[in-house]
């Protein structure tokens, strides 16, 4: 890896984590997740990022996809999981990383950091995808909890949020093993027993796709920006309303979704309604490696 690209990813990582701690004084039960997702935006930009992907602000059963809507008046509330997953990149380098918040302590959120902490440790140039899902399923279990089953971690890449293979949080018999400077994310996401996802109805996540032909102005505008501005990766419908009129956006993300020029991320929920905590890191594979996501003091 050239210093260059190191630096990027490093910085990215740094942002995501100084993010982190400036949330951290805000978090309480009453904030609006809009006001939350809005800071996140901001302090992304003011730190000289982009987001990498809309922030995810997931509570209790929803694991992962939810982004406040535009006019959202959802609130945490008192003992809520809230998850929330930050990304952000300098020219296309991303940093990826999740935490969760509980106004209470709450063991599952624990278990999340700890078998996470349990993954990095093993990781170095030569690590299989069977070593990794076994950590970590067996360090869920030894503190009496599960793993989401169908969510995994990824390997990042230039303007790839999430690139192959998945690094799966279960059992596996995988041979693929990682190379020195490879950039992967672990994200175990944890339950009271194992667990799955499944899609709910609701969208409030885009990617681009490929060009296709449609016939609504707003909808061409809106394809341009998925990829040059945004650079195929995930946009916010709500971020779309600084430039577009509330009907205008509606009817192009419908038209762009059925020619399948964009992608649709639906909100993830378990199926049983059991409540999840999520922990997350990007880390640069090497002997000592490096973790660009956590806040270096
Ligand atoms: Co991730």
């Amino acid at each position: 890896m050239e210093k260059e690209v190191l630096d990027k990813y490093k910085k990215a990582g740094s942002v995501t984590a100084e993010v982190r701690q400036e949330i951290s004084k805000m978090l309480k039960p009453g904030l609006k997740i809009l006001d939350l997702a809005n800071r996140v935006d901001d302090l992304i930009e003011k730190k000289g990022a982009k987001p990498a992907f809309p922030v995810n602000i997931s509570i209790n059963e929803v694991a992962a996809h939810y982004t406040p809507s535009f006019g959202d008046t959802k609130e945490i509330e008192e003992g809520n999981l809230v998850k929330i997953d930050i990304g952000a990149h300098i020219d296309g380098y991303i940093g990826d990383m999740a935490f969760t918040y509980c106004s209470q302590p709450n063991h599952l959120l624990k278990a999340s950091e700890k078998v996470l902490e349990k993954a990095i440790k093993i990781i170095k140039p030569g690590v299989s995808l069977a070593e990794i899902g076994t950590t970590i399923e067996n360090s869920a279990k030894d503190q009496g909890v599960g793993v989401i089953v169908n969510l995994t971690g990824h390997t990042l890449d230039k303007y790839v949020f999430h690139g192959p293979p998945s690094i799966l949080n279960v059992k596996n018999d995988l041979d693929h093993r990682f190379k020195e400077w490879d950039v992967i994310a672990l994200e175990p996401f944890i339950t009271e027993t194992n667990g799955h996802v499944k899609n709910s109805g609701t969208v409030e996540i885009y990617r681009y796709l490929m060009d296709r032909p449609v016939r609504l102005m707003e909808a061409r505008n809106i394809l341009a920006m998925a990829r040059d501005e945004y650079h195929s990766l995930p946009f916010a419908k709500r971020w779309l309303y600084k430039k577009f009129s509330p009907i205008k956006v509606s009817l192009a993300l419908r038209q762009l979704g059925a020619v399948e020029a964009l992608e649709t991320y639906p909100v993830l929920k378990e199926v049983e309604n059991k409540p999840i905590a999520q922990s997350e890191h990007t880390i640069i594979v090497m002997d000592k490696p490096i973790i660009t996501t956590r806040l270096v003091e």
